[in-house]
């Protein structure tokens, strides 16, 4: 076990509290792991899989009423109200621990307390941080097992430091979901709380099961919390996904990427390329962590050990190395069950099984008239399984990152890849990342949200001073050996509404570009809002893809951009005064330009 002090009075003070009948110190063993399983199963909420099929891996179902993360019960309880700033839900952290505390007293009678101790990213690595989770579920546990690297390892390298986040977990009060009286999940409808105590470094999540809302290491800690370490040690906690790229004569280089939950995140981090030659290994699907090495350079880390994965829409074509890392050893949560046990969800074939069990354990076939698999369902599955994991994933010392991509989802305006100018640029186009939720059959708006670096449901602090501590972490930097920063979009469409760039391997373009021009062996012109590729530079040999469409693709369209400037000044005004003011002159730099080129066209008209 430990004699962490610290550690020992808070398990000891939780227990107090939450009054489980049996304390377990989890150790990461294989046997831990499979007694997990074997009490879901024996709980009902798991089944095992066909073995054939899909070796040592499990169905769970959740609570139809627990299925997402709850962003309106997410709160960030800093000790004054504006360090929350404007997009985070608040709750003064007195109030609401007192609020938290009768909900957990008693809260694990005729449970036991989980006690995890885990590391985000490989233990003992500099850039690695350990945290505590106490929960009282074996889905947890096993999720944690997957996701995070736990155990006894983790503990020794803790020793009696007490720098570690605690994050203390329930699933609630044990009564039956009233909309649902056969599910086996405990589930509170009305008192979800996902509490994030960023001054002290705390978790408190009470009343969800959903992975989001309670495997404590991945979006509360790793983001929400990372992410105020690392404003106040001078890191990077991020919503990235990490890649490695070689080109044929065999030199490597590592892009980290941000983009909104449903962009493909996954899909790019595992791409295969369509380019001769080029290989791409990944080494993260959703978060990283970047710091300085003593070269100078940004080295990032994956904190997890795990995919969480959106199931549905993932096939052999769309990504086939998500499908064979999750080929055995995973678990999958509201999935839908073949006659012989094995796993189906919607996208996952062309055509859906003619019988099948939905992720309710309902009879479903095709005519049912309703999904089989819930729309967030998950696998869970290790990345060390991924057929293209990257050998250095778990390098302790991470990997220096070359270029970071930012991306959103929009049918019109962005162009397909655009390179900053530089860091303070660069952060520009980050902040102003954006993606259309729906997009309108004429063909041009759909309706726009603003997901600034992707991160605006999973920043543990302002936005503002988010932001700052960008531009902050630029300037104190050498600026040769800092990354590029590129804006991409695969999702342009014609008037016609058709996507115009095929997306998937064919991404591998757009890389191959970012990956030269770090080599200064591509070209690129100035635009507006940045450089975009000189003709001929972007490789589309082999591409069946029209010129006016790959023009259409890079065009910078001057009027639209122009329109694009006051909702970008909405956008910042929403973060008030902590706006920092390099983002203001990166705005107004980008307005002037656009004026004076729009005053040229309008003198050639
Ligand atoms: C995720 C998300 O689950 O971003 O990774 O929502
Ligand atoms: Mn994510």
């Amino acid at each position: 076990m430990t004699r962490n002090a610290k550690l020992l009075s808070i398990v000891e003070k939780m227990a107090e509290m939450c009054r489980p009948d049996d304390i377990y110190w989890c150790n990461g063993s294989r046997e831990e792991y499979d007694l997990m399983v074997r009490m879901m199963i024996h709980a009902g909420t798991a089944i095992q899989m066909n073995e054939a099929k899909r070796p040592n891996s499990i169905f769970v179902r959740s609570s139809p009423a627990d299925v997402a993360r709850v962003e309106d019960r997410t709160f960030i309880c800093s000790d004054k109200q504006e360090d929350a700033g404007p997009t985070n839900n608040w709750a003064d952290p007195r109030e609401i621990k007192a609020t938290l505390t009768k909900l957990f007293t008693g809260s694990m009678i005729g449970r036991t307390m989980y006690v995890i101790p885990y590391s985000m990213g490989p233990t003992g690595s500099r850039i690695a941080k350990i945290g505590i989770e106490l929960t009282d579920s074996p889905y947890v546990v096993a999720n944690m097992h997957i996701m995070t690297r736990v155990g006894s390892a983790v503990l020794e390298a803790l020793g009696s430091d007490d720098d570690f986040v605690v994050g203390l977990h329930s699933v609630g009060d044990p009564l039956v979901d009233p909309a649902d009286p056969d599910s086996p999940w405990p589930c509170n409808r009305d008192h979800k709380y996902i509490c994030h105590f960023p001054e002290t470094r705390e978790i408190w999540s009470f009343g969800s099961g959903y992975g989001g809302n309670a495997l404590l290491g991945k979006k509360c800690h790793a983001l929400r919390i990372a992410s105020v370490q690392a404003r106040d040690e001078g890191w990077l906690a991020e919503h990235m996904l990490i890649l490695k790229m070689t080109n044929p004569e065999g030199q490597s280089k590592y892009f980290t990427g941000a983009f909104p939950s449903a962009c493909g995140k996954t899909n790019l981090a595992m791409l295969i390329p369509t380019i001769p030659g080029w290989k791409v290994e990944t080494i993260g699907d959703d978060i990283a962590w970047m710091k300085f090495g003593p070269d100078g350079r940004l080295y990032a880390i994956n904190p997890e050990a795990g995919f969480f994965g959106v199931a549905p829409g993932t096939s052999m074509q769309s990504n086939a190395n998500a499908m064979l890392t999750a080929r055995a050893n995973s678990i999958f949560t509201n999935c839908a069950i073949t006659p012989d046990g094995d796993v189906w969800w919607e996208g996952m074939t062309e055509e859906a099984p003619p019988e099948l069990m939905d992720w309710l354990r309902r009879p479903w076939n095709p005519q049912s008239g309703r999904l089989a698999a819930h729309p967030n369902a998950r696998f869970t599955t290790p990345a060390k399984q991924c057929p293209v994991i990257a050998p250095e994933w778990e390098d302790p010392n991470g990997v220096p990152i070359d270029a970071i991509l930012f991306g959103g989802r929009r049918g019109t305006v962005i162009p397909l890849v655009t390179e900053a100018y530089n860091w303070q640029h660069g952060t520009f186009l980050g902040s102003i990342t954006s993606s259309e939720t729906t997009f309108a059959a004429a063909g041009r708006v759909g309706q726009l949200r603003r997901d600034p670096m992707a991160m605006l449901p999973f920043c543990g602090y302002h936005m503002g001073d988010y932001f700052a501590h960008w531009l902050r972490t630029g300037a104190n930097a050498d600026p040769e050996k800092l990354p590029k920063i590129y804006y991409v979009n695969w999702f342009r469409r014609d008037a016609s509404g058709k996507f115009l760039w095929p997306g998937y391997g064919e991404n591998s373009r757009v890389l191959k570009w970012i990956f030269e021009r770090s080599n200064g062996s591509s070209e690129a012109i100035d635009t507006p809002i940045g450089r975009i590729p000189a003709p001929g530079a972007l490789d589309t040999s082999g591409l069946d893809l029209d010129p006016a469409a790959l023009e259409e693709l890079l065009k910078v369209d001057i009027l639209d951009w122009v329109s694009e400037v006051p909702l970008i000044k909405q956008h910042f005004e929403t973060f008030g005064t902590r706006m920092p003011q390099g983002l203001w002159d990166e705005l107004h730099r980008l307005k002037h330009i656009l004026n004076q080129e729009r005053r040229k066209i309008s003198n050639n008209d």
